[in-house]
């Protein structure tokens, strides 16, 4: 049997990691600014979250959720207190699609309605309605196209409005900084202008916190920077530090009825283990205040050097927009100085590192892209 052959690999094989470092099959090692795309929050192979998972093996690894898992509750408990929503209700699940798909699905279930607002350059996943809100017909089958999803410009306020004003909405769906759109920041305005209409038609704000969520942005959600709740947060990526796990934190208003959501993996022992290490060293460690600080570190620097069009983002969520001239720079920091960083289209670096990254290991990446805008 060979693989289906759906993603354009680099000719590296990766055999063991630590921290923000990886090493190849031949020895190389690799510094990580790409974090496996976003997944690595707490460092790979930490050894606190190594240790959780592994004992917890010892004990359960799985039983079905037809039983109390009280370390469901124990993760609830923490994910409330670490992201300042204690009194948002957890639904646990495996992935940012399927976390953005049972959003979608509660507010339609919660207003009775069809109509979602998504918007140019988003990415809510693969599966059928998370799909359907993301901007990207190539990876659109044609059942899952659907008239009930309204493509807005992002940052435009007034688009809102007016399709608020001709639609019965069901909920609008918004990162907080565009992730595979390239690193596109929604401005504080455009979130409280989303949190008002939604109020005002009783539509459900979601946001969408998979990429951008869980720290990364310096906040827990990079939403919270607008000072508005949403209705919904969607998360999954840095949530297991590579265990897989996703979730949505639910407001108050949402009043849960038996099976209305479910899920055979979903808030499993090992995932909630997994879960409850990130947690426990993000705020042992203080990564959200890490993130800030080298975050703001490697733009500053990185606004100084040249042939960069823009250098835009949030904490460590950084996207580094290059002329033409220089797309060749991130193969060249891969290849040449080893160092993975992620990318979008068309030119842009995306900058995605494990929230525990040194400022000496930043110094490294800064050292490597200046040798390459200069040359
Ligand atoms: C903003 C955003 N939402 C949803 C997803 C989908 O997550 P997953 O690949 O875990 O289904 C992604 C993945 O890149 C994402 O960046």
């Amino acid at each position: 049997m060979k693989l289906f052959d759906v993603y354009p690999l680099n000719d590296v094989t990766i055999v063991k990691a630590v921290g923000s470092y990886v090493w190849d099959d031949k020895g190389t090692k690799y510094l990580d600014l790409y974090g496996g795309h976003a997944v690595i929050s707490i460092g790979h192979t930490n050894p606190h979250w190594v240790k959780r998972i592994e004992d917890q093996m010892h004990l359960i690894s799985f039983y079905s959720n037809s039983i109390k898992i009280p370390l469901q509750q124990e993760l609830a408990d923490k994910l409330g207190k670490v992201s300042g929503k204690e009194d948002y209700q957890l639904f646990l699940c495996n992935s940012g699609a399927e976390a953005n798909e049972n959003a979608l699905k509660l507010a339609s279930f919660y207003n009775g309605r069809k109509k979602i607002i998504a918007f140019k350059k988003a990415f809510h996943g693969r599966t059928s309605l998370a799909v359907a809100a993301t901007d990207n017909p190539s990876i659109v089958a044609p059942v899952n196209e659907t008239t009930n999803v309204l493509f807005l410009p992002f940052n435009d306020e007034t688009a809102l409005q007016r399709t608020f004003a001709q639609h019965e909405i069901a909920a609008v769906i918004v990162e907080g900084i565009q992730g595979v759109g390239g690193i596109n920041v929604a401005a504080d305005s455009f979130l409280q202008t989303i949190r008002s209409l939604c109020d005002q038609h009783n539509a459900v704000y979601i946001a969408d916190s998979v990429q951008c969520g869980y720290g990364r942005s310096g906040l827990f959600y990079s939403h919270d920077f607008a000072g508005v709740d949403a209705d919904i947060y969607t998360m999954a990526k840095g949530m297991g530090n590579g265990f897989p796990i996703g979730a949505i934190a639910i407001a108050p208003k949402f009043a849960a009825k038996h099976f209305m959501l479910g899920t055979t993996f979903g808030g499993n022992h090992l995932a909630c283990a997994a879960a409850l290490a990130v947690l426990e060293v993000m705020e042992q460690e203080q990564l959200m205040s890490n993130a800030t600080e080298i975050g703001e570190y490697l733009m500053t620097v990185l606004r100084t050097f040249p042939n960069i069009v823009e250098v835009r983002g949030k904490g460590l969520m950084i996207g580094i927009e290059l002329p033409e001239s220089k797309k060749h720079v991130k193969n060249n920091l891969l290849h040449k100085h080893h160092i993975f960083t992620g990318e979008a289209k068309p030119n842009v670096i995306r900058l995605l590192p494990a929230l525990n990254i040194t400022k000496a290991e930043a110094d490294l990446f800064l050292k490597a892209i200046k040798i390459e805008l200069e040359a």
